[in-house]
């Protein structure tokens, strides 16, 4: 994938967002520390003052609104993505939020998939609901059919794909072709594929939301969101941060960035172990399904391959009906794939979901308990011993 001069993604993830000729010829750039920032003149603080009505938040003015380190980070991750600028946010959901209520304001009407990542459902319908939003849950599968589900107030459709927990592959472009048609702002949450392995902006999304928490920053040590914004969609999404006093911690920015120079070999190594264990997941007679769209005879399989470059290490699996002391002894004293929320860092984990209790619109039937396993960095080998020992458990459990 070529993006900025010509270059691969991997070249791009090496020297964006550091300039170490204006810095000492240190590689990385400095972590600036900083509230108060001083002004030589009057005439230098007028000059880089935020100009809130022309959107201009160019300066370093106060640190809540960003310092270099921020921008770095910005800069490299709008690099990835293809897009205009980018909004550091406190942490994944901040970011889901933030963009939200850029684009909202009271009569508005919503439309959110309903395999959506459930903190953000409940942003909607606990906050935005509260401020006069109308939120309609959509099937995520529905394709161009979100045209039947649009109305004269629908200024924002949202997208998440694949779908937290069940992974059902969303058409991002058929979708977005719709939303524009109707004069609708289109957002998506890229979390899953990170821009190693899917570009929203170059299939119609407006604003690309990331928990930088998880792939991008790749280390399980710290909490960032940030929202990718092309040129038409930047100023409300910044506006909307700076307004609501969103930040990035200096620090947390400053690893975010570090986390990133490895993204590319870490998706990728993602992507060939979770493909192997999710194969071998089908084969286990205890499983029932195995729920991950680049499985060739996965339901999302075709809009996976035709849009996406390749499968991150987190998808679902169902088992087969089983006891409660059957299934806690599966995820129980496993010695790799540790039981945990969140996902995206270097490390394999697994966690217990209940997806018939997070959806409105659609079904969810599973005959058996379900869990979300990540993938991690380790030896695949290993994982996989790990795994046959925790379904032996399972079978010795009462
Ligand atoms: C798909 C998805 N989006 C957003 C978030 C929220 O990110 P954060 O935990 O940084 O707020 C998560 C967290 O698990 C997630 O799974």
């Amino acid at each position: 994938m070529i993006l900025k001069n010509g270059h691969h993604v991997d070249t791009v993830l090496e020297h964006t967002g550091r300039d170490p000729a204006n810095n000492f010829g240190i590689v990385n750039p400095p972590v600036y520390h900083a509230s108060t920032i001083l002004f030589p003149s009057l005439e230098a603080l007028l000059e880089t003052r935020i100009d809130r009505a022309s959107g201009a938040f160019e300066g370093i003015t106060y640190g809540r609104e960003g310092t270099p380190t921020t921008r770095a980070f910005e800069q490299a991750i709008t690099d990835l993505e293809g897009g205009y600028r980018a909004v550091t946010l406190p942490c994944g959901l901040g970011a889901i939020a933030t963009s939200l209520m850029a684009f909202l304001k009271a009569g508005d009407h919503l439309l959110m998939p309903d395999q959506l990542y459930g903190p953000a459902r409940q942003f909607c319908d606990d906050v935005l609901a509260k401020f006069g939003v109308e939120v309609t849950y959509y099937d995520g599968t529905i394709g161009a059919g979100i045209a039947g589900l649009m109305k004269p107030n629908t200024s924002v459709v949202y997208l998440e794909s694949p779908g937290s927990l069940t992974f059902e592959v969303q058409d991002v472009p058929a979708i977005a072709r719709v939303a524009h048609h109707h004069g609708a702002k289109v957002l998506m949450d890229n979390t899953w594929a990170s821009p190693i392995f899917f570009h929203p902006l170059a299939h119609g999304v407006d604003v690309v939301i990331h928990a930088a928490t998880k792939y991008i920053s790749g280390h399980s040590d710290l909490m960032l969101g940030v929202a990718v914004c092309n040129a038409a969609s930047f100023v409300p999404v910044k506006k909307t941060a700076s307004t609501a006093g969103y930040c990035g911690g200096p620090d947390d920015v400053y690893m975010a960035l570090r986390g990133l120079r490895t993204l590319g070999i870490r998706m990728r190594r993602h992507h060939e172990s979770a493909m192997a264990i999710a194969a071998w997941l089908q084969r286990r007679p205890e499983v029932h399904r195995v729920h991950c769209p680049a499985l060739p005879d996965s339901p999302g399989y075709a809009i996976w391959k035709r849009d996406f470059l390749g499968a991150s290490g987190l998808f679902g699996f169902t088992l087969k009906p089983c006891s409660d002391s059957a299934f806690a002894a599966f995820l129980d004293h496993t010695d790799l794939f540790k039981l945990g929320y969140s996902w995206g860092g270097y490390e394999s984990l697994m966690v217990p979901t209940y997806p018939a209790t997070l959806r409105s619109r659609t079904r969810w039937d599973a005959p058996g308990p379900s869990v979300r396993i990540h993938v991690g960095l380790e030896n695949v080998d290993d994982l996989i011993r790990d795994l046959e020992q925790a379904f032996a458990r399972l079978h010795a459990a009462p």
